[in-house]
């Protein structure tokens, strides 16, 4: 059992809102109840109000359509436009002129735009897509650097009902090949380089290296982001940003969308080799990022509110750009790395632009304990109000860190569970109205019906460990996974029929408190960041000296997992420090370097059961140096875990 783990179960502090929420806050205690009763009680009802807080061209016909399960709609026959709801409906309102996004860079260039100026480039750019031939439905690939115009991209898309598929700016050629071709996408929309940590990420050469795997791309946009690269541009298929937006007018109403037109496919691991292209639609997935955006942070007009995640993952979709621009909120968006150019980079950005509302994950909060308080000692952080933690569960000794040095004891930590697939946050404390414990995430919000439940999907007696399932189909649910809808059905539909399957482990307490303790597939929490370990596997086995791999995930104090590798070698082969080196710099070049492993390990054999399975659980006790408590007599060869073992002295 890791540490993390130990130390939850221990948990019992409890903090109720603070003086400064209860009264204070959008939705308080007595409120959350009523919202909760409601919602159990009229199910559709209680939906229907809460989408009224979105802008319709039309209002649905019916709220939910739940006939064809597991494929639900959701305000079916209503029209809607996410674009037009992040900005057309701000322009006659005080929010016209105030800050949507407030932008750094990594290097410390700075660019501020109003809603109204978001607008005014939006309509351009949307009008350049539709110059060069998208057309709505078409798939476009963004794969973009942490400025604006990724932001750009995405609202220009959602503007003509153009499909996007954002790729995270930390994943391979290879990666933006398979996505490409797996979503057929007709442009790619990029930028000549991005910035990490004062290094250059070559943006445009990858793209250039997977356009030659990935045929549907007809056109690349790139935006010029340090001007002097000199990237090669192909003639007739690639075209600078600046170009494009120099002669197109600004004139783009918004396209009246169906509530279930595609807004979005968002690519993320699931327990095989191939990423899931998780699909979302319009209507919905807008109610589920706005309604929690505002319940959980607590929006207020005079926030200055940051989410540091990157675009390129959910977070960065539904908390930079759906959620918080349809709520009107000010938008602080960083480039760059949180240790550059020093470790007080992010308290910086808190003191500079007032942050009242700050939302980052563990892997980061652990980091800057490890870097040291005098970091934010030197920064005033009073502008702080909240604090939101997600991707992976917060332990304790992090979360009081959170709370004291960051928060200075004043500001509630919203610990947010949810899931690419969900779209949306699905549990957590509403701040003026849920008290807050030490690594739980606390409850389901109004609405959503989470529960943990045994195998035959029976709700386990409190402290009791199951599977987190969500027993009722909610607005921003993904809809399938494109171009494979069996798998759809298959993963999340399959264990219990009816019912959402999240492939998390978790237990609820005596309060009802939900505790989610991490993933029961072979799926890896990376720093936050979903990886399969066959995704690993294949990359392995790809490289013409390995016969054999197995990857596990080791508990790792700033990571969360660590990846941890089994390599067997083709005969011939002999292993060296050179060919770790070499085999770690190829996963992350078949992946990206967020997939690089941390550990190789050389074996002759990996330990299987006699029907031929890679013993996982044996692996994963030898990687974290545990002793294995198991039975292992159906190893089918001992002498394979002594070496193992041996090995490890
Ligand atoms: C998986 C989803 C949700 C956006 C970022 C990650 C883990 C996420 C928490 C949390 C415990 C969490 C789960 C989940 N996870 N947030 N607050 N507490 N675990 O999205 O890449 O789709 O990963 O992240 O295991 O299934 P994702």
């Amino acid at each position: 059992m890791s540490a993390n783990i130990t130390s939850v179960l221990k948990e019992s502090r409890v903090f109720p809102p603070s003086n400064e929420f209860v009264g204070h806050t959008l939705v308080n205690e007595a409120e959350r109840h009523r919202l909760c009763e409601w919602a159990a009680s009229d199910f559709e009802g209680f939906w229907a109000a809460q989408a009224e807080s979105l802008h319709w061209f039309y209002k649905w016909d019916k709220v939910l359509d739940w006939s064809n399960a597991p494929h639900a709609k959701w305000f079916t026959g209503g029209l809607i436009n996410a674009s037009y709801n992040c900005l057309d409906r701000h322009l006659t309102t005080a929010r016209k002129n105030k800050a949507a996004i407030i932008w750094e860079g990594e290097p410390g260039d700075t660019k501020t735009l109003t809603y109204q100026q978001l607008h005014h480039q939006v309509c351009k750019f949307a009008n350049g897509l539709k110059q060069l031939g998208i057309q709505k439905g078409d798939r476009v690939t963004i794969y973009m650097p942490m400025t604006p115009e990724a932001a750009i991209a995405m609202l220009a898309c959602a503007r003509i009902g153009a499909v996007h598929s954002v790729i995270f700016g930390g994943f391979s050629a290879e990666a933006v090949a398979d996505r490409n071709n797996d979503a057929k996408a007709k442009l790619v929309i990029t930028a000549d380089i991005g910035w990490r940590r004062g290094n250059v990420i070559p943006l445009k050469q990858n793209v250039d290296a997977a356009l030659e795997k990935s045929p549907t791309v007809e056109k690349v946009i790139v935006f010029n982001r340090a001007r002097n690269t000199g990237v090669h541009m192909k003639p007739g298929r690639d075209i600078w940003w600046h170009d494009l937006m120099s002669d197109v007018s600004a004139n783009c109403p918004a396209e009246h969308l169906d509530s279930e037109h595609p807004l979005f496919i968002l690519y993320t691991s699931g327990s095989t080799g191939k990423p899931k292209g998780v699909l979302h639609t319009t209507g919905g997935y807008m109610l589920g990022a706005s309604l929690t955006h505002k319940w959980v942070f607590d929006i207020k007009d005079d926030d200055v509110y940051w989410c540091t995640a990157d675009v390129g993952w959910v977070t960065g979709h539904s908390y930079i750009v759906y959620g918080p621009l349809a709520n009107g909120s000010t938008v602080v968006m960083y480039e760059g790395a949180p240790n550059h150019p020093k470790e007080d980079r992010f308290w910086d950005i808190v003191e500079k632009y007032r942050v009242t509302v700050l939302y980052t994950a563990p892997t980061a909060i652990r980091a800057f304990i490890k870097w040291g308080d005098e970091h934010p000692k030197k920064h005033d952080l009073s502008s702080l109000r909240l604090l939101g933690s997600v991707g992976e569960p917060i332990n304790p000794e992090a979360w009081m860190w959170y709370h004291e040095v960051i928060g200075g004891g004043r500001c509630p930590i919203v610990d947010t569970w949810w899931q690419t697939e969900t779209g949306a946050i699905m549990i957590a404390p509403l701040p003026g109205a849920v008290p807050t414990k030490p690594g739980s995430a606390t409850k389901p919000l109004p609405g959503i019906f989470a529960e943990v439940v045994d195998k035959e999907g029976k709700v386990v007696p409190a402290n009791s460990g199951g599977f987190l399932v969500v027993k009722k189909p909610w607005p921003s649910m993904m809809r399938t996974i494109y171009g494979d809808d069996q798998r759809f059905k298959d993963t999340y539909w399959s264990n219990y029929p009816g019912i959402y399957f999240t492939a998390d482990g978790a237990r609820q307490d005596e309060d009802g408190y939900i505790w989610v303790m991490g993933r029961v597939d072979d799926v890896l929490n990376v720093s936050g960041h979903r990886l399969s370990t066959m995704e690993v596997e294949s990359a392995l086995v790809n490289h013409p000296k390995v016969a054999e791999a197995a990857v596990v995930g080791r508990p790792d104090d700033l990571k969360g997992e660590a990846i941890c590798c089994f390599v067997t070698l083709k005969q011939g082969n002999a292993p060296s420090d050179s060919l770790k080196a070499d085999l770690k710099a190829h996963v992350a070049k078949e992946i990206g370097a967020l997939a690089r492993p941390d550990e190789i390990k050389f074996t002759d054999t990996l330990p299987k059961t006699r029907s031929g399975k890679i013993m996982r659980r044996l692996l994963r006790d030898i990687a974290a140096n545990r002793e294995g408590a198991q039975d292992t007599t159906t190893l089918e060869d001992y002498g394979v875990l002594a070496k193992l073992r041996a090995d490890e002295e």
